[in-house]
């Protein structure tokens, strides 16, 4: 096989696993057995699929750190939700970020952010779709990166985001545009901002995301003196 001949090889391969992640319908045994089989060369199939959000989810974070914030980038605390393999982390350390916590639903994939060494503490086996017991509202930035998207988690769980974030502290997720359509997203954070649980503060609206489609950055604030999030 020439190198072409083997590219395109490799870009069949993760076109093929990504398409088919996307159709697990959130179903947390189906999502741990498939990014547990995935977990080795996650990262060399999302290169294949241009996947580019990592590195737009970790500078957004800079920038809202500098523009809104009045802690020291180092002493900015940030939690990243779904890590997986540590793409987002491993961006965020190189901007300066040091106090970096992340949770995964799969073991295996965060293991692998574990071994990026960026990371204060990983955990994995935590389910965004359940309650995250263990995580109070002490975060500055909560960053969710491909996780609100087709097959895994649901726009609600944005609630569960929020409580995880200190009062007047950030959200940073990206939804893939066929997701925020389909899932309605814009309704759920319609639905938050008259809670009074966030308030949108910028988004990004299409934005690259990986090669066959865009995807909305949104970053949210959390009020200062924000109503219960899981009532
Ligand atoms: C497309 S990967 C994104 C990983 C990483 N944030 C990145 O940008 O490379 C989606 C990740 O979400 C995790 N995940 C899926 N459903 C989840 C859930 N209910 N709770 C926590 N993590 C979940 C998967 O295990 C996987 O690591």
């Amino acid at each position: 096989m020439n190198t072409v001949d083997k590219e395109t090889a490799l870009e069949h391969t993760a076109h093929k696993r990504i398409k088919e992640v996307l159709s697990l319908d959130g179903d947390a045994d189906r999502l741990t057995k498939f990014y547990r089989q995935w977990a080795s060369t996650y990262d060399l199939d999302v290169v294949q699929y241009r996947y580019c959000a990592p590195t737009i989810v970790a500078e957004l974070a800079a920038v809202v750190q500098m523009a809104y914030l009045d802690k020291e980038r180092a002493a900015t605390a940030i939690l990243d939700a779904g890590c997986g393999t540590g793409l987002v982390g491993v961006e965020l350390e190189r901007l300066g970020f040091r106090l970096i916590d992340g949770f995964d639903l799969s073991n295996e994939m965060a293991e692998k952010a574990r071994e990026t060494r960026v990371y204060r503490d990983v955990r994995g086996d935590v389910d965004l779709s359940l309650p995250l017991s263990g995580y109070s509202a002490s975060y500055d930035i909560t960053v969710c990166c491909g996780v609100l998207t087709l097959g895994h988690v649901q726009p609600d769980r944005l609630r569960e985001l929020a409580r995880v974030t200190r009062p007047k502290g950030f959200i940073i997720a990206n939804t893939r545009r066929s997701y925020a359509d389909a899932a309605c997203f814009a309704d759920e954070v319609k639905r938050l901002e008259d809670a009074g649980v966030l308030v949108l503060a910028q988004c990004l609206y299409d934005g690259r995301y990986v090669a066959e489609e865009d995807a909305h950055y949104w970053v949210f604030r959390i009020p200062e003196k924000g109503r219960s999030p899981e009532k």
